[in-house]
């Protein structure tokens, strides 16, 4: 269990709280860039870290994203006319551009220039730097002058083809997502049906070593043959996790508030565009992938329909849940714990133990920011890491060769 004041520190994002402060420090998914496909096409609202924002790219092709609230008389600018350089509120007319700059305020026509110009320079309102990697838009939302270089993430630096990525919204905390990203244990039972049969040991060791891009979890299971399979997860800070499977796949928690989380997901392939078996499996949500309603970020399978759980399909025992997919498992389970879990409610089993250090990692990583130490994944080389699989003789222990077993040379990453 986790003490309330802990939870509180691990779970809240908003700007002013330590994890919200922390997570500012990094680069963070915002959008798909086909959601602003074209310059002047139509702005889009955002919503990140528990804040209301309006994504738009400018004439020139420059993405702006900037406080969805207009700083005259806090109209929506969602409702902006995007045209010629800037993003005009539909009430009174003023223009931003995606530096936030007040570039024309016509609703102001018979002052001199310089009272324009004060004007103007009142009227600069909030926006975030934004850069495009992977087909999607990241945004730093961090103190200017800490702005890291983008990441190595490899996933982000394939050709399209080579990649295929979704993301649906998770009505729960972002923490919720990762721990159970890394609770090796529910692979055996949760997903239960739907896993290889390796998966199906219940793992005997956990350990998680601390890194220079986060950490590094090794699930170990035994099957009786004298050797030891380990499962290597890597989580790159402050909430991406690259899967040890083939394809390779990623997640990115991105939290939209406390309480909702647009979870990214992304299988990839370092050396070979999808085939077509791939494709179809994610497609049909049979994978980490969940089906979405038509157009938008909601799965199909939600908690208003119980994820259509299929109770004979359950009691027949093909499938541990009843539920299809393991996107729409994982799904159900996190937000049954409720929009922010309550760990001090918790009863911690000896299977959780990768979990509890997960935790106190976390915690120390906020003491070290608070305290102005380096944080990890500042050296965008750090993240170029991959999970992986690997067997070792019974006994052998987890040991910090690990960490440069992960690391992958530069070459794969370019
Ligand atoms: S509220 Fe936006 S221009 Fe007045
Ligand atoms: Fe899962």
């Amino acid at each position: 269990m986790l003490s309330l004041e802990d939870n509180e520190r691990l779970t809240r994002v908003g700007a002013g709280t330590p994890m919200g402060e922390l997570m500012r420090r990094y680069w963070i998914p915002a959008a798909f860039s086909d959601a602003i496909a074209k310059p002047d096409s139509s702005p889009q609202r955002v919503r990140l870290m528990g804040e209301s924002l309006v994504l738009f790219r400018d004439s020139g092709g420059r993405i702006g994203l900037l406080e969805e609230r207009c700083p005259h008389r806090t109209a929506s600018l969602f409702y902006g006319r995007n045209e010629q350089g800037g993003l005009r509120c539909v009430y009174h007319g003023l223009k931003f551009d995606v530096e936030g700059n007040c570039v024309d305020a016509p609703c102001v026509p018979q002052v001199g220039d310089v009272q324009l110009r004060n004007i103007k320079n009142q009227l600069k309102t909030r926006s975030y730097p934004c850069i495009e990697r992977g087909e999607m838009v990241w945004t730093y939302m961090g103190p200017p002058e800490l702005k890291p270089v983008f990441p190595d993430l490899e996933w982000t630096k394939l050709p399209k083809a080579q990649r295929y990525a979704t993301r649906h919204v998770q009505e729960c905390n972002y923490l919720q997502g990762i721990e159970g990203g890394f609770d090796a244990t529910h692979l055996t039972f949760l997903h239960g049906g739907d896993t290889e049969p390796s998966r199906r040991i219940v793992p005997t060791h956990y350990e998680v070593l601390p890194t220079d891009f986060g950490f590094v979890v090794g699930t170990g299971r035994e099957p009786g043959n004298g050797t030891i399979m380990w499962n290597v997860n890597v989580m790159l800070m402050p909430f991406h996790k690259i899967i040890s499977s083939v394809p390779h796949a990623a997640h990115v928690w991105a939290p939209i508030d406390d309480e909702n989380t647009m979870l990214y997901s992304i299988d990839f392939h370092p050396d070979r565009a999808l085939t077509e078996d791939d494709l179809t499996r994610s497609k049909e949500g049979r994978g980490i992938h969940t089906e979405n309603v038509a157009g938008t970020d909601h799965a199909i399978r939600n908690r208003a329909n119980d994820y259509l759980i299929d109770r004979d399909l359950q009691a027949s025992g093909a499938s541990y849940t009843g539920m299809k997919g393991l996107g729409t498992q994982d799904c159900a389970i996190q937000e049954s714990m409720g929009p922010i879990a309550d760990r001090s409610a918790e009863h911690l089993l000896a299977c959780d133990a990768a979990i509890v250090k997960i935790r106190r990692l976390m915690l120390q990583t906020l003491k070290d920011h608070a305290t102005g130490k380096p944080l990890p994944g500042m050296n965008p080389r750090s993240y170029r890491v991959r999970s992986m699989r690997c067997e070792a003789p019974s006994g052998t222990p987890f040991a910090e060769t690990m960490i440069s077993r992960v690391r992958i040379d530069s070459e794969a990453a370019e």
